[in-house]
């Protein structure tokens, strides 16, 4: 049995970073999360499902990953949780074959796309060969959306298919007094499904909104987000303080500015998400960076362009790349002055799109 799904990329508003620490195998947020599903970036992913005992193969972008490339750490987690809460899939080996249509070595995120690919997928072929697990978990897109966090918190928000504006709701509040072996299974799943993902407005609701992906050369060696978010948890004295503003405050902002169209509200509150997230890896000890003299330039080109009305916002996430909003009316401009930072080449310009979804 076979199934084809592509799941695109997204770029968090109101970002994630950091895991319930009592649920952090199942990637349970502390906080809620918005963003954009993107359009034209995405991942493709053939999935390849046959009687067996559970053994799993990959390919990525062509090359076949053994169990013991780093590459493979993931997907080898993933089928094992996988195996944990739904019994019915250990009775298979799994074929894996995924690619992205953009370049991985650009550092656009991959897991985000990946592991929405991988869920959708599954999904496909579950539908044929377990048809009573389907209906269980795998049958609408919110479900959906937590087999896609187990392999990657940020891949929760590449499921719902009408894609656009999408809200991760974090489930359980941040100190659930339980962890998973502390409760029954009934609990242990109720929870797990808590936390999921859901289209607040569809992909073409705002058609004049633009994002452009600018690439900028790596400089630093990266600490990776999953063990970057850990200490933040462990070391920033005021994390709680952030993750209660922003979800009371920040979050209902972004989405009435949507809701509203209000570009220049928009531009002002992704600004702040953006420094608010970089303010606490500051405060991780010890500090956390991931922007580079460059990133810092295009931050300075677009509060220059900025000073006559809002035109354009950006956004960073575990990485120098920046992330440009804009409104069709100023992408020539916006681009016009990214390119004189990193050049034409390293800029590539969409827009929201829609969510992941079965090709064959
Ligand atoms: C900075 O989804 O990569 O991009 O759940 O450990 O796989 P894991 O982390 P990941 O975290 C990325 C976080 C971010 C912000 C965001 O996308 O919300």
């Amino acid at each position: 049995m076979k199934a084809k799904a592509i799941a695109p990329t997204n770029i968090a508003i109101v970002k994630y970073w950091g895991k319930n620490p009592l649920w952090e195998k199942y990637h349970i947020p502390c906080k809620s999360s918005v963003s954009f599903t993107v359009s034209d970036l995405y991942t493709e992913t053939v999935l390849e499902v046959e009687r067996g005992s559970g053994s799993v193969e990959f390919e990525l972008n062509g090359k076949k990953i053994s169990k013991d490339e780093k590459e493979f750490e993931y997907v080898g987690k993933y089928i094992a949780k996988l195996n944990e809460l739904v019994p019915e899939t250990k009775n298979y080996d799994y074929y894996i074959k995924t690619k992205n249509n953009f370049p991985t070595a650009a550092g656009f995120a991959s897991s985000a796309s990946g592991f929405g690919a991988m869920a959708r997928a599954l999904q496909g072929v579950m539908k044929e060969l377990e048809p009573k697990a389907y209906e269980k978990y795998f049958s609408d897109d919110s479900k959906l959306s937590v087999f896609a966090r187990l392999g990657s918190g940020s891949a929760t928000r590449s499921i719902p298919e009408k894609g656009g504006l999408v809200i991760w709701h974090r489930g359980i509040p941040m100190d659930y007094p339980f962890g998973p072996d502390e409760v029954s299974n009934e609990t242990k799943e109720k929870v797990i499904f808590s936390s999921y993902a859901e289209s607040l407005f569809p992909h073409d609701y705002w058609p004049e909104l633009r994002i452009i992906y600018v690439s900028v050369k790596k400089s630093e060696k990266k600490v990776k987000s999953r063990a970057g978010m850990k200490m933040t948890l462990k070391t920033n004295p005021i994390y709680r303080y952030w993750v209660e503003y922003e979800e009371s405050t920040l979050l209902k902002e972004v989405i009435n500015a949507v809701r509203k169209k209000d570009f220049g509200k928009l531009v002002e509150l992704t600004i702040k998400l953006s420094n608010g997230l970089h303010a606490m890896m500051l405060y991780t000890m010890p500090r956390i960076v991931y922007m580079n003299d460059t990133s810092h330039q295009v931050i300075e080109r677009i509060l220059e362009l900025n000073e006559s009305e809002p035109k354009a916002s950006y956004t960073f996430d575990a990485g120098p790349n920046a992330v440009v909003f804009t409104l069709d009316k100023y992408e020539e401009e916006v681009v016009s002055v990214l390119s004189e930072v990193v050049g034409k080449q390293n800029i590539v310009v969409t827009k929201p799109g829609k969510g992941s979804r079965l090709v064959e």
